[in-house]
């Protein structure tokens, strides 16, 4: 048997879309099991940009199933929109290839509506999340059963009194959609959706009887976990190793637990971050870096390299392995400072590291690599007891370095 899990080690954004693309190659499912649309996964492949954000990127591999797993949250009609665009670039999204759990939530617009108006704070991505979240723990959902067998309406008749009178009340807001529109659109997006929607379990249960090889794909990063991380700066689901059991409602003995990170720190919405960079270093890193949000379009808070959040990032989901991407930015910077403790006033302690300033996508192998960049890498790699599996040296699908073969 062989079980991957590829989990954003930081603030989300680590790039796990590329990885996970490397990685689906030789995988016969990839499998989502928490978030939604916040999600953004971009992927280059022949110069043409893919950005998912709620199907799993198995999907551009030809040969690969793709499970959206019941810790999701999904907005019908933004998945309808990203299936179309798949299938306008040539893409082939069948039931047989994409399988949406039947316990998975349903965002609906009054949970986008909610998100609008109360989301600043924190600085969501306004998909509606933390309301279709809230619901679920409410126990007032909406679940994709529902879209199929046509039993969302009483549900979101429910909503509509609830959200509604609370966007009236507290924000003075008129322009709450009404039942009718969301049902008819609802109702147009079950029918369009219902081959997909099954139970998943007993096609990740013969999977993993079979040995096949099986990709879990997590979305966001540990540090906005809703309950290990910088809380209330987080997201709403169990983005960890932890979360794709409770997700999916199948144990899973992952083999390798690949961590994603950047090679320095990036972060979108509000929240504390230490390594921030608010000056032209942070700013020449976003502009090299094209950090600005795959879902929101906001620019992303850049900073350095972060060792006391990495090393309990580390911890609590006791990574195997390290996927490192977005090395090539770091190029031409001169000095590289990596945190690695904390001050008595909180602040960070840096350790200074040799620059490098070379085309990295022409390394083929590791040792091509400059020095001081294979020294940025294994102190990495050392600091954090895991393996370097894939270093991600450019943009492109081929520009990465396979430390050991993926599976
Ligand atoms: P929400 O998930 O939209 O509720 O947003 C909560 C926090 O998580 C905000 O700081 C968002 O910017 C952040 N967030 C959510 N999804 C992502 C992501 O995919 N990448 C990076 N940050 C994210």
């Amino acid at each position: 048997m062989s079980a991957s899990i590829v989990i954003g080690a930081q603030w989300g954004d680590e790039g796990k879309g590329k990885v996970v693309d490397v990685l689906s190659e030789k995988a016969e499912l990839v499998v989502r099991f928490g978030g939604g649309a916040n999600a953004g996964h971009t992927i280059v492949i022949g110069g043409k940009k893919f950005v998912l954000h709620l199907i799993p990127s198995g999907i551009l591999q030809s040969a690969c199933i793709n499970v959206l797993g019941g810790g999701c949250v999904v907005d019908a009609e933004s998945l309808l929109e990203e299936m179309a665009g798949l299938v306008s670039a040539g893409i082939r999204v069948s039931p047989e290839r994409l399988l949406l759990a039947e316990n998975a939530h349903v965002v609906t617009p009054y949970h986008r509506m909610i998100d609008k108006l109360t989301g600043a704070k924190i600085g969501t991505t306004g998909r509606g999340i933390g309301p279709a979240y809230a619901d679920k723990a409410l126990r007032v959902g909406v679940r994709l059963a529902d879209l199929r067998d046509d039993t969302a309406a009483p549900k979101v008749q429910a909503q509509l009194e609830h959200h509604g009178a609370l966007a009236k009340a507290l924000f003075g807001f008129e322009d709450v959609p009404k039942v009718d529109d969301v049902m008819d659109r609802l109702r147009d997006a079950g029918k369009r959706l219902r081959d997909y929607i099954v139970d998943p379990v007993p096609t990740l249960v013969s999977a993993q009887k079979r040995g096949a090889n099986v990709l879990y794909e997590g979305a966001q990063g540990v540090l906005l976990d809703v309950d290990q991380g910088t809380y209330p700066f987080v997201t709403s689901s169990n983005t960890t190793v932890a979360g794709a059991t409770s997700g999916l409602g199948v144990y899973t003995p992952f083999e390798r637990r690949i961590a994603v990170l950047k090679a320095y720190t990036t972060r979108v919405g509000n929240g504390p971050f230490p390594t921030e960079l608010d000056n032209d270093v942070g700013e020449r890193l976003r502009q090299k870096g094209q950090e600005f949000g795959a879902t929101t379009g906001r620019p992303r808070r850049c900073g350095w390299l972060d060792m006391p959040a990495l090393r309990r990032a580390f911890q609590m989901n006791a990574f195997t392995h390290i996927a490192l991407t977005k090395l090539d930015v770091l190029a031409g910077f001169g000095p590289i400072q990596v945190a690695t403790g904390t001050k008595e006033d909180g602040s960070p302690e840096y350790t200074e590291f040799e620059g490098f300033d070379a085309d990295l996508t022409k390394a083929q192998t590791f040792d091509a690599l400059p020095a001081a960049c294979q020294t940025y890498l294994r102190f990495i790699e050392t600091e954090l007891s895991a393996k370097l599996l894939i270093v991600s040296t450019g943009p492109g699908r081929d520009d990465a370095l396979a430390m050991e073969a993926p599976w």
